[in-house]
């Protein structure tokens, strides 16, 4: 399977933690499958999927304000915990230009700082997606 990209990024925790207390910002960033799944868990764990959208971002070379915003990238979780990525909307047809098709995706944090990394993949044609 192609690497179409990657991306990583790194994200001080009280940065997130000042974030997620100001009006809009946890419905404009996270989706509510997120925000439901993050309700129970503490700060490091909102600000390592705020990076993981950014590494996606990056992955698919496109920022907040150049076709991909944060709420199209969710990030979930298997029942083991593994995050996975899937998109809709901007982010979607970015991917889909691009002929990414899949992600992988790991997250870390400490007291001060989360970081993601992303790989970005594709699929032969006609092959079908993760979304
Ligand atoms: C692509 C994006 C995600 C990068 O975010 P960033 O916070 O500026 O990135 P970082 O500081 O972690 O990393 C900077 C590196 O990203 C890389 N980068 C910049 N634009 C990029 C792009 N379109 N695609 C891939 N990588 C990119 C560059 O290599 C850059 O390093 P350089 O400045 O030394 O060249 C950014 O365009 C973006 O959308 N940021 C979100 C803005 C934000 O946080 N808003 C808050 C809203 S609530």
């Amino acid at each position: 399977m192609p690497v179409k990209g990657c991306g990583v990024d790194a994200i001080e925790i009280a940065r997130i933690a000042r974030a997620i207390k100001r009006p809009g910002f946890q419905g404009r960033v996270f989706t509510e499958y997120e925000r439901d799944y993050l309700s129970s868990r503490p700060v490091q764990s909102w600000a390592a999927r705020f990076a993981a959208k950014e590494a996606v971002m990056k992955s698919l070379g496109r920022g907040w304000l150049q076709g991909v915003s944060f709420a199209e990238i969710e990030i979930r979780a298997d029942e083991w915990g593994r995050p996975s990525v899937t998109l809709v909307g901007g982010a979607r047809e970015v991917a889909r230009q691009q002929g990414v098709t899949r992600f992988v995706v790991s997250l870390t944090h400490t007291k001060e700082l989360a970081i993601a990394y992303v790989i970005a993949l594709g699929e032969e044609e006609h092959a079908g997606s993760d979304w």
